[in-house]
This record gives structure tokens, C-alpha cells and sequence, in this order.
């Protein structure tokens, strides 16, 4: 039988894959020490985790994850305290506040970033739009000052070290902390600045949410702010970039989306069950359950392998193949059970930004093909991926043809 590398391997790290499809095979559920959790890889126990019709799971675990950066936030919040807060932070993220407050900023970050690349006719897409775009974008849609908009993405860089510090760094782990203690001193006064002089912003609209007699304190919504850091940042950098990474990969799926751009979505959904940023999301068990290939006890902490789940032969068709045709996605991004993949989660806890997630990503991969009718990829370079919890292309180095306008 193949050997399965450990998930916290060189190994693994270079081919996750491979070993997802020996897991699913023969090691459906797997005791793992060093995360000390029950590791799953099924399309089907990890849809079943995820949307939990069984109250058989919390989000508790995410205190020594997520605690030590953030904070207190809503994905550690369970029950009504959760359904309160979804309520207060949804709207925000869909509907007219996205399409009318949120839209122009999306239309007007994209355009700024691809300006100072677009005249010379090569540039990494990496790191010159997908991990500057997302971050500008909540920046600017929080209504920080401009000259701030640099340094929320010097934190974004040290959070998003932080929360990937498999190794334990003692450095990078200081400046996590670190960030935390600037985040919130730069923070806090000015959500109190926002309270006495409201304005147009993701912000304003976070301070006056109220449900039920409920509104959010400075703490919770600086707790969100930064939770939007790693949340709302670096998901979508991974997503644009893997999404050009597939479809530089695959250039007459390019030519056809380049043709008919309604097609994004699918390119977008393809990529998200293809090669989705998030690899593994983690839940506790509240009593004892059964998963494919055994009984996890109560208090246990399961690993979801989302990365895995969505290549699952069970669910899809040839499931390694990146194609946006495929008959059994459907390409619409909608707040719903019946999800194409496993990408933004199911359930409770399916992500707030999904809707946001595919107007960055729309406006971002048109205005990129507007700009370069040649899009390619530097001569001789294939693209590779990094990271385990969360994954995407390392860097993309393209060419085009620069065009005036
Ligand atoms: C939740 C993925 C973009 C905000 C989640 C979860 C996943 C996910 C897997 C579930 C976490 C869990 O259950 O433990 C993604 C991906 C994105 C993306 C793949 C990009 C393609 C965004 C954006 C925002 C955002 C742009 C900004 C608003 C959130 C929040 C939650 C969440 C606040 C927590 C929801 C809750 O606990 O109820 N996301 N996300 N995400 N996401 Fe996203």
C-alpha cells in the first residue's frame, strides 16, 4: 500500500493530494497526535460536521487558535450568542449594502493596484494584487484613513504568520502578539470616533447593528476587524490567485472565459473545489459520535480536510481535473445548503463573506483581463503551492502586452 505522509509534513506539504486520496481510501478517520484532533477527509463526514443537524459540535476549540490574536469572535460564539451576531454582521456582506456602499470600493482598489503594474508588461500576480487587493478592500471598506491602509497590511502579514506558525517560531509568535496589543490600540479610538460621527463604512454600520436589543461593544467589533485580517484577507488572496493560477494553467479555459466572463463564477467555484484556501477547518465534538471509520469521543477535537472533501470520487467526477464545465458544479455563490463545495463551509458558521468573496474576485479577474489582452505566464514557470491550513500559489510571474488607457 502507499505510504501516507503525516499532514504536518515536507512531504505532505508538497503534495496534500496524493495523501487526501490514500486517506479517504483506507484511513478515513485518523487519530493524529501532534494536532492533537481526529482527522477526516470524507466529502460526506466532513458535509456532516459542517452542518451539524445533530448538535453534536461547537467551535470552542478555536479559543487556543484564534484567542491569542483576535480575540473573542464570532467563530468561537455558538448557539443563540452566534445567531445574534451573524445577524448583526450579515447584512453588511450582501444585498445593497454590497452592491451599492461596497461595490465602487471593490471597482476602485482593483483599479488602483493593477495601475501601478500595468505599463510594464510583466509583474508577479502574487505578490502585486492578489495579497495587496483583499486587505485594501476591507481597509477602505472599514473607512480607514488612506495613509493607514499600509499598515493594516503590515498586520495582515504578521496575523496571517501568526495563525500559520506550525512550527511555533518564538518570533513570529511575539509579533503576533504584538500585532494584537497595535491592532487594538490603533483600533479602539476609532470605533469610538465612529460612534459619535457616523459615516458611510463597513464600521459605521457595525457600530449601529442592533437585534434584539444587542449591539456590538468596542472590543467586538475591533475583535471582527481583525478576525477580518485572516477571514476576509487572506482566503480571498488565495482564492484570486489560485484562480489564475488554474486558468494560466489551462488556457483554453482562459480563452473561453475571457470570451464570455459570465463564466467567472465558475471559474471561481471550479477553484474554490479545486484548490480552495482554506484546507482545514477544526470543531469539538460535544458528544460522542460516529464517523466513518470509528467513534470519536465527546470533547474531541476533529480536523476537517475541506481540500480532500472536495476531490472526493464520491461526489465528483474525475475530481483531480480543474474544469469549469463540469456537470456537477452549478458556479452560483449563494448563502445555501446545497453548496457546489466545501470551500466557505456549510451551516452555522458557512462564511459571512462568500458574496464579497465573489465580487472581489468577479471585478478583479475582469479589470486583470481588461487591462492584459495577453495574460501568460512567464516562459517556462509552473506555478506551486504552499501552505496546510491554508494553501495557494507561491507566486505567479506573468507577461503581457502593456496597453495604454
Ligand atoms: C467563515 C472560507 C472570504 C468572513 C468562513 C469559513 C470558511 C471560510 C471555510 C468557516 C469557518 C469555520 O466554520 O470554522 C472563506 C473563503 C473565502 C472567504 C474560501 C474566499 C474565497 C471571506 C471574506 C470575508 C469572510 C471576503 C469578509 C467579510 C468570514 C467570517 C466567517 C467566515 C466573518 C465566520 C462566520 C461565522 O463564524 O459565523 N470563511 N472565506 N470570508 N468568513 Fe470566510
Amino acid at each position: 500500500a502507499p505510504s501516507l505522509p503525516d499532514i504536518l509534513s515536507p512531504a505532505f506539504a508538497a503534495d496534500p493530494y496524493g495523501a487526501y486520496r490514500i486517506m479517504r481510501e483506507s484511513a478515513p478517520l485518523i487519530r493524529h497526535e501532534a494536532t492533537n484532533s481526529y482527522i477526516v477527509s470524507r466529502y460526506e463526514d466532513v458535509e456532516r460536521v459542517f452542518k451539524d443537524r445533530a448538535g453534536e459540535f461547537t467551535t470552542e476549540n478555536y479559543d487556543w487558535q484564534i484567542e491569542p490574536v483576535h480575540g473573542r469572535t464570532i467563530l468561537q460564539l455558538s448557539g443563540r450568542e452566534h445567531a445574534v451576531r451573524r445577524a448583526l454582521v450579515a447584512p453588511a456582506f450582501r444585498g445593497t449594502d454590497l452592491q451599492e456602499k461596497f461595490l465602487p470600493v471593490i471597482e476602485r482598489n482593483a483599479r488602483e493596484l493593477i495601475d501601478t503594474f500595468r505599463h510594464t508588461g510583466e509583474a508577479d500576480l502574487v505578490s502585486a494584487f492578489a495579497t495587496r487587493f483583499p486587505v485594501l478592500v476591507i481597509a477602505d471598506m472599514l473607512g480607514l484613513d488612506r495613509a493607514d491602509h499600509e499598515r493594516f497590511h503590515g498586520w495582515y502579514t504578521t496575523v496571517i504568520a501568526f495563525l500559520g506558525n506550525l512550527a511555533g517560531d518564538p518570533e513570529v509568535a511575539a509579533a503576533g502578539e504584538r500585532t494584537r496589543r497595535e491592532f487594538a490600540e490603533y483600533m479602539i479610538p476609532v470605533i469610538r470616533r465612529r460612534r459619535d460621527e457616523p459615516g458611510d463604512d463597513l464600521l459605521s454600520a457595525l457600530c449601529a447593528a442592533e437585534v434584539d436589543g444587542v449591539r456590538m461593544s468596542d472590543e467586538d467589533i475591533k475583535a471582527f476587524c481583525s478576525l477580518l485580517l485572516a477571514a476576509g484577507g487572506e482566503t480571498t488572496d488565495k482564492a484570486i490567485a489560485s484562480v489564475f493560477a488554474n486558468l494560466l494553467t489551462h488556457p483554453e479555459q482562459l480563452a473561453a472565459v475571457r470570451e464570455d466572463r459570465g463564466l467567472i463564477d465558475r471559474a471561481f467555484a471550479e477553484t474554490l473545489r479545486h484548490t480552495p484556501p482554506v484546507h482545514m477547518i477544526m470543531r469539538q465534538t460535544a458528544k460522542e459520535v460516529e464517523l466513518s471509520g470509528g467513534t470519536v469521543p465527546a470533547g474531541a477535537t476533529v480536523t476537517c480536510l475541506i481540500g480532500s472533501a472536495n476531490r472526493d470520487g464520491s461526489r465528483y467526477r474525475e475530481p483531480d481535473r480543474f474544469d469549469i464545465f463540469r456537470s456537477d458544479l452549478t458556479g452560483t455563490t449563494a448563502f445555501s445548503a446545497a453548496a457546489d463545495h466545501l470551500a466557505f463551509a456549510l451551516g452555522r458558521h458557512f462564511c459571512v463573506g462568500a458574496l464579497l468573496a465573489r465580487a472581489e474576485v468577479e471585478t478583479g479577474v475582469n479589470q486583470l483581463l481588461d487591462a492584459m489582452p495577453d495574460l501568460r505566464l512567464a516562459d517556462g514557470f509552473t506555478p506551486t503551492e504552499h501552505g496546510v491550513f491554508t494553501r495557494g500559489p507561491r507566486s505567479l510571474p506573468v507577461r503581457f502586452t502593456p496597453v495604454a488607457g
